[in-house]
Parts: structure tokens; C-alpha cells; sequence
């Protein structure tokens, strides 16, 4: 089957010709039809999980898909063959994933039937970047009345927390450059600011006098972060997915930090495709490319400037 793989850590990603994988006990194979990309994606194959993973190379690149059941393995109850489904097929252990014709995900893994009605390339841009911004706005207890800063908001992850932050009736301001502001206030932000103009903190608190009540954080480092904290009120809350925060330090004044890692379940899915179907959730697909053009998508993932997500067609 074809696939994009890695030879080595640090290797450029390339299409690759490599063995189907077979289903085991408890797996189910899925044809796939659509993968979405994600910044982790090209930080595995620089070797983010180097220390931690003995993976086997060549590594099959990619988390996020949509597709078919195509064969199941022995003892599998849940999903049948024929089944649409999406969800996150990434098993670095065995050099596995969804940039790929087949990928292997367990039957009671983060893998649910798809949304009705939902095209592949839809389903494929939702997992990790809606999983987490769900899982992001559940932590922080954003709630209606709080006035709440996300940071990264035009990304894939931001542009869910745009959303789903305003669906609790949260004021938003979005970060935006210019000519993404009018795309942040469709999806419900209030205002937004433009982290390439002007120092944030110095445009938040010209409007919000009196501070703010959270941030939500994709992008900073440990220093902005610290930066953008100031401006919390006292018992506010900064969630962060870039590891950014220090939790004791916040708390010393009075704060939450709290650094989020996703945990994708099929249950958070089935979540979400309630919020697709009565319209509370919106994927915006920036871009889609053919499995051979992947190697490049991952290039421009890595060189920033996304407006939504990436999705490869299989
Ligand atoms: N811990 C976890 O479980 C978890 C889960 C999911 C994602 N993540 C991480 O979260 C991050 C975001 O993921 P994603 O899928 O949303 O990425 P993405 O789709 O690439 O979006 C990142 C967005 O951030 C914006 N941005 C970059 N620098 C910024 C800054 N200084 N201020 C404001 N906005 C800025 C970018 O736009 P401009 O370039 O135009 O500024 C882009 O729209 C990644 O690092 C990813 O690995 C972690």
C-alpha cells in the first residue's frame, strides 16, 4: 500500500510502497479515504517521542482519518465491516498511522462511526484539533459571562475554541492577523487582536481595563506565557497545549494554569459529531492534497500561517 513514512527520525517525509498491516484481536482495518493533518504530525517524525517510543522504521506518518472498516479482527463487538468511520489511527509503537491506504485502530480505541451525512474529508479534519479544543474549554470552566483570550485562534484548534468558548456565552477575543478577523467574529469571537501588530497585552487591557478571565493558549512559550498571564484577574485560568504553563507558579497567585495533553476516546468524538450535527461546531478545510503532496503539506504545517485544517485525500 502506499503511505508517507519516514526512514529515520529527522528524515524528510516521502511516499512510500510498504506492507498492508493486518487487524489483530480487538482491531479493526480501515480503508482510508481522507487524513487530516496536524502540527504533531511532522513533530513525530522529528522525533518527538524519541526518548519515550521505540518505533520501527520506516514510520507511517499521521493521526487524524476517515474511512472504511474494511476487515476486523477476532473478538471486535463495537464497529462492523462496511462502517464509516473517523477518529485517530497514529500507533508510533508499531509504525503505524493514517497517512496511509490502510490503518489499523482498536475497536475500543478513539475511532466512532462518522457524523451522518459527513464527507470523509470533513471527518478527517476533526479529531485532534476539535478533541482538544472540547477538552480545553471543559478545563478551564469557561462559563457565560467570562471574558476569555485564545491565543492561536485561527488554527485548527483555535478556531474550535472560538466556537465552542462562545457557545457557553463567553465574551472571545480571538487572536487574528488582519485578514483573518472577519473569519474569528463568524465563528463567534467578539474582537479580536493582531499578535503581529501590536504587544497583546497592551491591546487587551486598552479595551478590558480590569483583566481577563482566561487564556486559552496554543502557541506561546513559557516566557509569552508568563507574559499573557498578568493579565488574568485573580481566580482566572490559563490552559495551555504547548506545555507553557507553570502550574505552581500560577497558583502562588492565585491562578489555574493548567497544561493540557488531549486524551482521544471515542466517546469525546461521539461528543463532537452531536455538536457537527446541530450545527454547534464548524471545520473549516484550509486545503486539500493528494497523498503524494503530503511531504509538502507537513513543510507548510511546520512553517506556521494556518487557516484551518490540511486534509489529504487517500
Ligand atoms: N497537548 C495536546 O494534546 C495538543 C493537542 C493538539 C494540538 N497541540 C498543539 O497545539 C498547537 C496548535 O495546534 P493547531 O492544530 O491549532 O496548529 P495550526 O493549525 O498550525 O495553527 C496554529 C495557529 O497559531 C497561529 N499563531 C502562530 N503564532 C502565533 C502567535 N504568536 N500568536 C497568535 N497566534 C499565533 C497561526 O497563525 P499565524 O501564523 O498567522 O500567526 C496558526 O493559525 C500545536 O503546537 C500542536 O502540536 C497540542
Amino acid at each position: 500500500m502506499h503511505a508517507i513514512a519516514v526512514s529515520e527520525y529527522g528524515a524528510t517525509p516521502a511516499l512510500m510502497n510498504l506492507p498492508r498491516p493486518e487487524p489483530g484481536p480487538g482491531e479493526i482495518l480501515v480503508k482510508m479515504i481522507a487524513a487530516g493533518l496536524n502540527p504533531i504530525d511532522w513533530k513525530i517524525a522529528d522525533g518527538m517521542f524519541k526518548d519515550s517510543t521505540d518505533a520501527p522504521f520506516p514510520l507511517i506518518l499521521g493521526r487524524d482519518g476517515a474511512g472504511v472498516v474494511d476487515d476486523v479482527g477476532e473478538g471486535v463487538t463495537r464497529l462492523r465491516h462496511g462502517e464509516q468511520v473517523y477518529g485517530c489511527f497514529d500507533q508510533v509503537d508499531r509504525g503505524l498511522g493514517s497517512f496511509a491506504e490502510y490503518a489499523l485502530a482498536r475497536d475500543d480505541g478513539p475511532v466512532a462511526r462518522m457524523p451522518e451525512g459527513m464527507l470523509y474529508t470533513q471527518a478527517a479534519a476533526v479529531p485532534t484539533a476539535s478533541m482538544t479544543a472540547l477538552a480545553m474549554v471543559e478545563a478551564a470552566e469557561i462559563d457565560a459571562g467570562h471574558t476569555v483570550l485564545v491565543v492561536g485562534a485561527t488554527g485548527g484548534v483555535g478556531q474550535g475554541l472560538v466556537q465552542l468558548a462562545a457557545r457557553e456565552g463567553a465574551k472571545v477575543i480571538a487572536t487574528a492577523r488582519d485578514d483573518m478577523a472577519g473569519t474569528m467574529r463568524r465563528l463567534g469571537a467578539d474582537e479580536t487582536v493582531d499578535h503581529t501588530e501590536d504587544d497583546l497585552n497592551r491591546q487587551v487591557l486598552g479595551v478590558h481595563t480590569d483583566g481577563i478571565d482566561a487564556v486559552l493558549d496554543v502557541v506561546s512559550d513559557t516566557g509569552a506565557t508568563e507574559g499573557i498571564a498578568q493579565m488574568l484577574r485573580p481566580g482566572g485560568v490559563y490552559v495551555s497545549t504547548t506545555w507553557s504553563v507553570n502550574p505552581d507558579a500560577m497558583e502562588a497567585r492565585g491562578l489555574r494554569g493548567i497544561n493540557l495533553e488531549t486524551e482521544p476516546s471515542a466517546e469525546m468524538l461521539e461528543r463532537l459529531s452531536d455538536l457537527i450535527d446541530a450545527g454547534e461546531l464548524r471545520v473549516s478545510i484550509e486545503r486539500e492534497v493528494p497523498l503524494a503532496d503530503a511531504p509538502e503539506a507537513l513543510a507548510d504545517s511546520r512553517a506556521g500561517g494556518a487557516r484551518g485544517k490540511t486534509v489529504i485525500r487517500i
